[in-house]
């Protein structure tokens, strides 16, 4: 393209310090050095966890920095010795890269060489994740980016990057839900959700959805939710109302909120011998969580899970494959698209409770 190995004036949202909004503005982006890919980022979603990074509730990030790890673009340009993409591929860059040469992970902040390919008034500025989706062009290393099928629909498919892979894997990979099992997700938000289509693609038979926002239920539903329940209208804990409901409490729970006593509750509500517990939401960074160890000692199993346990190169083309096979039906989790220049409005309808996923366009 025209723009190889230019330096690209484009806009990006910057988080220029803790607590303050989102700003957009107009940075320079870098051509690709040898390993790295280019991407014009063509649909970002927003998630939670890119709220977490303006509360600092997130360890390892350094500001300024440009957040956003939920998008889907096409390349633009590639490094030296970069041969598994080429311009104008499909793509979605990854947060947790698969080389397939170590299982670590570094620091993030800055890409494998410890610089930056971001910058803005004079300033460099912070990658997240290496990734930083909410640019319109973007560096990433090879080994963070999955080629996708050149049918997806890049508005769709860029919540793969998080939201969806994170829930639907945390049902299908990490609890390896079983036909005719029983299930409860609390919190239903886009990864609450996306638990709630993994459990009804793996056949479990009842799905219990809590929140306590019940204008969460209609969509719950709609995805396979089998029963609809919202602590606040229980004097007992949630945890007898779910063992009541069973019998002898659910065979698998997932926590999808990032709060400790949601958490706790979610165990207890799966089955005391058999039942499995998996922790998909994220505390913040520093938090502890203490509990009864009876709830362990008598069979109970805790896991957890981080971006749905998938081995995100291979996996991401497959599920943007069954996407268009319309094997599930992500699209339903956009509430609200906007243009990029509405960054914050979009963050506001999160933090509102208004929206499950806003994807942001170029
Ligand atoms: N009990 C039940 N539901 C709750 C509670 C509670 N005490 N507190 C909040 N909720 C519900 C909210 O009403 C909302 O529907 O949890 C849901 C959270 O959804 P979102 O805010 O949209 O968050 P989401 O993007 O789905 O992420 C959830 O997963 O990956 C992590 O960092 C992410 O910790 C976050 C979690
Ligand atoms: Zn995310």
């Amino acid at each position: 393209m025209a723009t190889a190995g230019q330096v690209i004036r484009c806009r990006a949202a910057v988080a220029w310090a803790l607590g303050k909004p989102l700003s957009v503005e107009e940075v320079e982006v870098a051509p690709p050095k040898a390993g790295e890919v280019r991407i014009k980022i063509v649909a970002t979603g927003i998630c939670h966890t890119d709220d977490h990074i303006l509360k600092g509730s997130l360890p390892n990030v350094e500001f300024p920095v440009i957040p956003g790890h939920e998008g889907a673009g096409i390349v633009e340009s590639i490094g030296e010795g970069v041969t598994s993409v080429k311009p104008g591929d499909k793509v979605i860059p990854l947060t947790i890269p698969q080389c397939g040469e170590c299982s670590f992970f570094e620091p993030q902040n800055l890409l494998p060489d410890k610089t930056s390919r971001f910058s803005c008034k004079g300033k460099q500025i912070h990658h997240f994740l290496w990734i930083s989706t909410f640019a319109e062009y973007t560096v990433v290393p090879e080994y963070a980016v999955a080629k996708i099928d050149t049918a997806a629909p890049l508005d769709k498919v860029c919540l793969f990057g998080c939201g969806f892979s994170t829930g639907y894997g945390a049902a299908i990979n990490t609890a390896k839900v079983k036909p005719g099992s029983s299930c409860a997700v609390f919190g239903l938000g886009g990864v609450g959700l996306s638990v709630v289509m993994g459990c009804k693609a793996a056949g479990a038979s009842r799905i219990i959805a809590v929140d306590i926002n019940k204008d969460k239920f209609a969509k719950a539903k709609e995805l396979g939710a089998t029963d609809c329940i919202n602590p606040r209208d229980f004097k007992k804990p949630i945890q007898e109302v779910l063992t009541e409901m069973t019998g002898q409490g659910v065979d698998y729970s997932f926590e999808a909120i990032g709060l400790a006593d949601t958490m706790i509750a979610a165990l207890a509500s799966c089955n005391m011998s058999t039942g499995v517990f998996v922790m998909v939401g994220e505390l913040d960074s520093g938090s502890e969580i203490s509990i009864d160890p009876m709830l362990l000692l008598t069979g109970r199993t805790w896991k957890g899970t981080v971006l749905g346990g998938w081995k995100m190169r291979e996996c991401i083309p497959k599920l943007v494959s069954s996407y268009l096979e319309k094997k599930f039906n992500s699209d339903s989790l956009i509430t609200h698209t906007l243009p990029f220049a509405k960054v914050n409005e979009g963050f506001e309808l999160l933090r509102a409770g208004k929206s499950i996923r806003t994807v942001l366009l170029f």
